[in-house]
């Protein structure tokens, strides 16, 4: 038996069952493991079909699979289809195990790894072709988190080609009904939603080229009666920004298996003898402290070991962007002054957004011109990029590197260059066509043309933004090759752009962006530590919007800007003080024209900006913690800081309080034996208090919706 042990879970395999990889547990830690734990019950079963004979004799479908293929006896979604000359390849056997560890992908992102982690190499041999496929598995045990991917070594004689591959396959216990995702839409990103499957599949995916707004690729799996605070839950995130698939199916016997990896529609890979095809990795967390207990796992993983080194600890500066502020309509003389303005308020980086290239005034022409319109900005970049920089601020700039205008020069230069199929209509999106990453003379000349600005020196920060879905995913330049690498290549091409801009600039900050939040995933964040969470800047919405992130994503890594009003996207009013709020439980960004602004409204920012340069290191680095407030409609969270000496409450009451009975909030997460001093009224709690009775507030005699509330620690009680 192999036993990867996490602090508070284990993860035990076997390949006793004939040479077939099985799961005997992945929950609750176990200390040693008895042989009992392999005992599977097997027995001959009607309509089972069995390999081997005598008592050798298995029937692949009663057991708990790590990794699966058709052809053998087990009829549920397989894992892997690798057929060579059209013949299934369906004899593997465990050849080896090894505790060896192993590099990330060579061509997609991976976990940091540390020296800490526990390794295992399980690799299968078909018994007729002798194709090897690799299970890899690290424990990092102080997250409970196991990664696994797969990688398949083509060691015959012949090309195979791979029809399927997922990252891994793992069948969870009894008990496990519920499954947690987080599907939305432009605008309406990572909607919180959990139902109950019942016995089928239940999947969900991307064939947009990009993990997309529609699906997160990420998932948890939950055991009845899980909650917030208590309760069994499996979460999955796969560190992949193209197409995926997760697949939930609940077997004749209530066994519930789990796929996820490369969405198989549409994939299809040629592999040649000695190739080697690696899959994305997949971190799998288990958490016995529900809901909560499994995100807060995923957001120090996530800080860890999945966003840059560099990054994970560095305050991250309150921006502001001009997108809002005047669209397409601005010249260096207007920049000057917002920028003038923002530095007055305290802003610590100016970023200016989309129309300062090419011929752009609209969103019709010149994505692929990466150079500076002098109409506009007669200086150059550098003239704005100066100005910021004398006013004490940083200077960012937004890019659309994926993308090309058929209105353009690059496209006039090389019309060839985005994904398409010769001769046929090229579909567009956003009036943009998609550029061909898989090619490396793209690659390479848009590496060249955006480094000559990244070159001057005067870049702090670029926003990388990708504002279609693609097709066809087609790349012409490997049309020898079966139609179906084109995602994958595409991916990978993108990653190595990711490699190439970010190993070159180390120091600039990098901010992920499609159409607001729409490639959120683990796998740009390897690369870029935040990401701009939604184009919807409304707090209403961002309330939900944040929320359901969180599931997955630590708030360091959300971009929340504070936006004017009317709305613009959904033409509603607030308050400041709640925009603020709801904008100061990520990374605080402001999306409006500072010039616009009253004295209050300037005065009110300057505070709210002073505020959270005070608690950034708290808001950025503590404990995320979802509470459940007594009133409906209400949502509430705290950050808080390691040692629990310190944390910031965000309550929020968007429904309106209008004779309402008063809310009560009880807390966790904090100390119980501290006493907490609320800094803005001077009140005193104990920790005590407010885990078991709770704060209570009177939204209606308030009249706000929103509270954001500093406590710290008083006195010597400190954990
Ligand atoms: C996308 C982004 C916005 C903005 C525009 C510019 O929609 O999400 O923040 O940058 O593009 O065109």
């Amino acid at each position: 038996m192999h036993v990867l042990n996490g602090n508070r879970s284990s993860y035990i395999i076997d390949a006793a069952a004939g040479g077939f990889p099985v799961c005997c547990h992945w929950g609750g830690p176990i200390a040693s493991p008895s042989n009992n734990l392999a005992d599977l019950h097997l027995r001959d079963r009607s309509f089972f079909v069995h390999s081997g004979a005598g008592t050798d004799r298995i029937q692949p479908e009663l057991l708990p699979l790590e990794c699966s293929w058709p052809g053998e006896g087990d009829f549920r979604q397989s894992m892997v289809d690798i057929r060579q000359g059209g013949e299934p390849l369906c004899g593997f056997r465990v050849s080896s195990v090894r505790s060896e560890a192993f590099s990330a992908p060579a061509q997609l992102p991976g976990f940091l790894r540390k020296g800490d982690e526990q390794n295992l190499v399980i690799a299968l041999t078909d018994d007729h072709t002798g194709l090897v496929l690799e299970l890899r598995y690290a424990m990092i045990a102080e997250h409970d988190a196991i990664v696994r991917s797969l990688v398949i070594r083509n060691e015959t004689d012949r090309s195979v080609s791979v029809e399927r591959a997922f990252s891994a396959r793992v069948q969870l216990p009894p008990g496990v009904q519920d499954i947690l995702h987080l599907p939305g839409a432009w605008a309406r990103e990572r909607n919180i939603e959990r139902r109950r499957p019942g016995t089928g599949t239940f999947s969900f995916g991307s064939l947009r080229g990009a993990s997309s707004h529609s699906f997160s690729p990420s998932a948890a799996l939950l055991a009845d009666g899980t909650g917030e605070r208590s309760g069994e839950c499996y979460g999955f995130s796969l560190v992949y920004s193209g197409n995926f698939l997760f697949s939930a199916e609940t077997d004749q016997d209530g066994g519930m298996n789990i796929l996820m990896g490369l969405n198989p529609e549409g994939f299809s890979w040629n592999l040649a003898p000695g190739e080697v095809f690696e899959t994305p990795e997949l971190v799998m967390i288990h958490a016995d402290d529900g809901l909560g207990g499994l995100s807060r796992r995923f957001h120090r993983f996530t800080r860890e070991r999945i966003l840059p080194g560099r990054w994970a600890e560095r305050a991250r500066p309150i921006l502001l962007n001009n997108w809002e502020a005047t669209y397409f309509d601005f010249d260096e003389e207007k920049l000057g002054r917002i920028i003038d303005s923002a530095s007055e308020l305290g802003i610590e980086l100016f970023v200016l957004d989309d129309g300062w290239f090419g011929e752009r005034n609209n969103d019709t022409t010149s994505l692929g011109d990466w150079f500076v319109n002098r109409n506009k900005l007669p200086g150059g970049i550098e003239a704005v990029a100066r100005k910021a920089h004398e006013a004490g601020m940083q200077f960012g700039l937004w890019f659309e590197p994926e993308m090309v205008s058929e209105e353009s020069e690059l496209f006039r230069q090389h019309p060839d260059w985005c994904l398409h199929i010769p001769g046929r209509e090229r579909p567009e999106g956003r009036n943009q066509l998609v550029l061909d990453l898989c090619r490396g003379e793209v690659r390479d000349a848009l590496f060249a043309s955006i480094s000559e600005i990244l070159d001057t020196g005067l870049i702090d920060y670029v926003k990388w933004d990708m504002n279609r879905s693609a097709a066809p995913l087609y790349s012409p330049a490997y049309s020898d090759e079966p139609m179906g690498n084109c995602a994958y290549r595409y991916a990978a091409g993108l990653y190595g752009l990711f490699g190439r801009f970010t190993a070159a600039y180390p120091d600039i900050l990098f901010e992920g962006c499609s159409g607001g939040g729409g490639r959120f995933d683990a796998g740009v964040l390897a690369y870029m530590p935040q990401y701009w969470t939604s184009d919807n800047t409304d707090a209403y919405d961002r309330i939900a919007i944040q929320e359901g992130t969180s599931i997955f994503y630590p708030p360091v890594s959300m971009g929340s800007h504070v936006s004017a009003v009317p709305n613009h996207q959904t033409g509603r009013l607030s308050s400041p003080a709640f925009r603020f709020a709801v904008a100061a439980a990520g990374n605080l960004g402001y999306e409006l024209d500072p010039l616009s602004l009253g004295v209050e409204e300037r005065l009110e920012i300057s505070w709210q900006i002073a505020f959270y340069r005070k608690h950034r290191k708290l808001i950025q680095g503590g404990d995320f913690y979802r509470l459940e407030p007594s009133g409906v409609g209400e949502h509430a969270w705290i950050t808080v800081a390691r040692d629990g000496s310190e944390f910031m409450l965000f309550w929020f009451h968007p429904e309106g309080a209008v004779n309402r009975a008063p809310s009560r909030l009880r807390l966790f997460g904090i100390d119980s034996a501290s006493s907490y001093l609320e800094e803005a009224e001077g009140k005193l709690y104990g920790g005590d208090e407010l885990i078991h009775h709770g704060l209570i507030h009177n939204w209606g005699d308030a009249g706000g919706l929103s509270l954001i509330r500093y406590f710290h620690a008083e006195g010597e009680r400190l954990r």
